[in-house]
């Protein structure tokens, strides 16, 4: 079982974005997909009640109101969490997760609330001994603008976390949320920009730098 955690103390940064687009992205590739929303919003839960019948089945766990028990045989489990987990909080999540993927904005705020944040996920026993693996993604991008620029730049400075794709702002993410789908199950023509962004993200995760070195 393969398990990835969609993770920034910042509120807003993509986190549900990212985990609910995971799921479904391999829910239709046939895996057996659990879905762990950690968050008392439950926006994850919430998108899963809109999925179509008939789509590729995504379970769930309600991940915010007590210990979660995994059942057997799931191949991918996606961990969506909360707005502002920092200390004993932050680190218990870590542990659950083999690769965790950072989402963050091109915001003066949220690249300040990330500095910190990352150094401390950075800082984590397990992170540094390459057990649990991180990874970091531009989030609601517009190219062209300065701001974009400097975010480019802030994210390839960071040492010891890859910086792995950059995800334009487009509406393509909020008309399938609202029907429960994934971008991945829009109409093709509509996401050839967003496949290709997405594929560092995949292959990052198929890689094995994103998953633990694990010492004997
Ligand atoms: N790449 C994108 N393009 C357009 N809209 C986006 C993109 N990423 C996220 N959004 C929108 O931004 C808003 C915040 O995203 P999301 O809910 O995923 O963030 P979050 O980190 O889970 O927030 P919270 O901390 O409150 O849980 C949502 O309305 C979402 O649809
Ligand atoms: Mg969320």
């Amino acid at each position: 079982m393969r398990s990835i955690m969609v993770l920034n103390a910042k509120g807003g940064s993509g986190k549900s974005t990212l985990s609910i687009n995971l799921a479904s992205y391999y829910a239709s590739c046939g895996y057996r997909v659990m879905l762990v929303d950690f968050d008392p919003q439950h926006s994850s839960l919430d998108w899963l009640k809109q999925r179509p019948v008939g789509k590729p089945p995504i379970l769930s766990i309600d991940g915010s109101s007590g210990a979660v028990r995994l059942p057997r045989n799931i191949d991918y489990v996606i961990y969506d969490t909360p707005a502002a987990v920092r200390g004993k909080e932050l680190a218990a999540l870590i542990r659950k997760a083999e690769s965790i993927i950072i989402p963050v904005l091109p915001s003066p705020i949220d690249m300040r609330a990330a500095t910190g944040f990352i150094q401390e996920v950075l800082s984590n026993n397990k992170i540094s001994r390459k057990e649990t693996r991180v990874a970091l993604v531009a989030n609601r991008c517009k190219e062209n603008t300065n701001i974009y620029h400097l975010l480019e730049d802030y994210l390839k400075k960071v040492r010891k976390a890859p910086f792995i794709s950059v995800l334009r702002e487009t509406q393509n993410y909020n008309h399938s949320a609202e029907r429960g789908l994934g971008i991945f199950e829009l109409p093709s023509y509509m996401i050839s920009r967003d496949l290709e962004q997405w594929g560092p993200i995949i292959s990052w995760l198929e890689s094995r730098r994103s998953q633990p070195i694990r010492r004997k």
